[in-house]
């Protein structure tokens, strides 16, 4: 089934996708758009007045009347929405998935409240996190220039191992050079922040990453969303844009983190050239997965890496470690290094970190059958997950796989049925996608063992029919919605 998903803004643990500007018209849980909006404008009352001051109000009637509240967190849209999320699921005994404490190293398995269970929720893709050559690099990296670089680079924060790192990344895209940051969030919001402005043009997937969407934002162009993979929509829309704009910005994800499919590269180079525009491929998910090396999408389309303007890439998933970076032309990496604020007024990377980066690298560089092993895995997954007749949406099985159960509720109940039974995989819930779009999204990592993706789809199976017998009570939820956000004069419940 496809589906055409809109991301919807907000709020989710796993990745926060777009800004927080809260879509009122949009179900939930079943509740029609009114009913919904109804119970935020409820909710508002409910929350935004704090007990002491509701209290303070009561016990001085001449303060009463000239009361002003202080302005309060719960004013917001987003936080009530939560809120309200928050109360459905308790009511409903969907206990909350997000936050868990992992107490060791997060891989096939994992240990959660001293239990082991197969672990489906790690970037952790070909299996190095706590890889020994990598611990020792990064130990060895502290040891020598200590936790910290503690300034800017251009100040005095370079060390020998940030180039290192950066001419490795370079080599491994094809690339003149590098650059790495912080993080990889900020890496899109400083990058495309600084390099598009006013005048300028945004065009980018729908289903794209917060991070890019925040930076078009702070840029201040014009950004245009296209429908998922289609690069003849991102075609037609340049070709009415380009011409009314100063520079312009085509983004796609090499390996979409929520679907598990690809875009086709060739396509969209082609719409850049023709459009005189940047193409930029966000390689969060392609690096150690995409590719006969991993090297990622180009290493998989077999093109050549300088079609691309700007590779970006972050160094939390297959590296294990933590940080952003930028690859492209010698110009770019310069320009960015003396100019985009998220670099020049942030400190450099933590030796440790980039160390470990390196020696990840190295690694993957090494070990090429962890990315073969990685992509059997999940294709694995995949095939059994299909022919068990769950939609498994558009993945292409290389490391992610989704399984869409159509509902918020259906996806929180298969989750907490699967922990019960042993597996962590988490669900991702409206407003982090559509409601109807709600699933649980399955991360492969080259130590799963066949046993292990076997065992895991067939109790998925078992689990996912019985959830599906079980009806839920939406009518309650809305009850019990109510209860908590009575209407105006009447006493407050909170
Ligand atoms: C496509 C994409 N880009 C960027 C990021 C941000 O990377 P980081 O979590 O390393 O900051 C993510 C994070 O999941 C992502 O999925």
């Amino acid at each position: 089934m496809r589906l055409s998903r809109r991301r919807d803004p907000l709020w989710t643990p796993i990745e926060l996708r777009r800004s927080s500007i809260l879509d009122r018209s949009s179900p939930l849980f079943g509740l029609s758009a009114q009913a919904k909006a109804q119970l935020i404008a409820k909710l508002s009352l409910a929350y935004s007045v704090r007990p002491e001051e509701r209290s303070a109000r009561r016990s001085n009637p001449e303060e009463s009347s000239t009361f002003s509240p202080r302005l309060d967190v719960s004013e917001l849209d987003g936080f009530r929405e939560i809120r309200m999320i928050r109360e459905a699921a308790d009511f409903l005994g969907i206990a909350d998935p997000f936050f868990r404490v992992h107490e060791g190293i997060a891989g096939a398995e994992t240990l959660i409240g001293s239990k082991t269970y197969v672990n489906f929720a790690s970037y952790n893709y070909i299996g190095l996190n706590g890889h020994p050559h990598i611990a020792d690099a990064a130990k060895g990296a502290i040891d020598r220039y200590g936790t910290t670089v503690s300034a800017s680079r251009p100040v005095s924060g370079e060390r020998p191992i940030h180039r290192e790192l950066e001419q490795m990344l370079a080599r491994i895209h094809g690339c003149e050079d590098c650059v790495t940051l912080v993080g990889g969030h900020s890496t899109n919001v400083t990058v495309i922040g600084h390099l598009l402005g006013r005048n300028d043009v945004i065009v980018h997937d729908a289903l794209i990453h917060n991070s890019i969407v925040q930076g078009a934002t702070l840029s201040g162009a014009r950004r245009v969303p296209f429908p998922h993979l289609d690069h003849r929509a991102a075609d037609r829309l340049l070709g009415e844009l380009r011409p009314r704009h100063g520079r312009a910005l085509l983004v796609i994800e090499g390996h979409y983190s929520m679907d598990g499919d690809v875009p086709d590269l060739p396509g969209f180079i082609a719409v850049a050239r023709r459009h005189r525009t940047w193409l930029m491929v966000d390689e969060a998910h392609a690096l150690g997965v995409l590719g006969p090396r991993g090297f990622g999408t180009a290493d998989r389309f077999e093109v050549d890496p300088s079609e691309v303007d700007i590779w970006m890439g972050t160094l939390s998933k297959s590296l294990v470690s933590c940080g952003g970076y930028i690859a492209g032309r010698r110009d770019l990496i310069d320009y960015l290094k003396l100019a985009a604020p998220g670099f020049v007024f942030s400190v450099g990377m933590a030796p440790a970190a980039a160390a470990a980066a390196l020696a990840a690298i190295e690694l993957l560089e090494r070990e090429p059958e962890r990315v073969r092993r990685l992509n059997d895995r999940a294709g694995l997954f995949l095939q059994l997950a299909r022919q068990g007749g769950l939609d498994v949406g558009g993945s292409i099985g290389a490391s992610i796989v989704p399984v869409i159960t159509g509902s918020s509720i259906r996806a929180g109940r298969l989750a907490q049925a699967m922990f019960e039974r042993g597996v962590n995989v988490q669900p991702i819930l409206y407003p982090a996608v559509p409601e109807r779009a709600a699933r649980l999204r399955f991360f492969l990592t080259a130590a799963h063992t066949e046993e292990q993706i076997r065992d895991t789809v067939r109790i998925l199976m078992e689990e996912n029919r019985r959830v599906e017998d079980t009806p839920s009570d939406l009518a309650g939820v809305v009850r019990h919605l109510r209860k908590l956000a009575p209407s105006p004069g009447r006493s407050q419940v909170r």
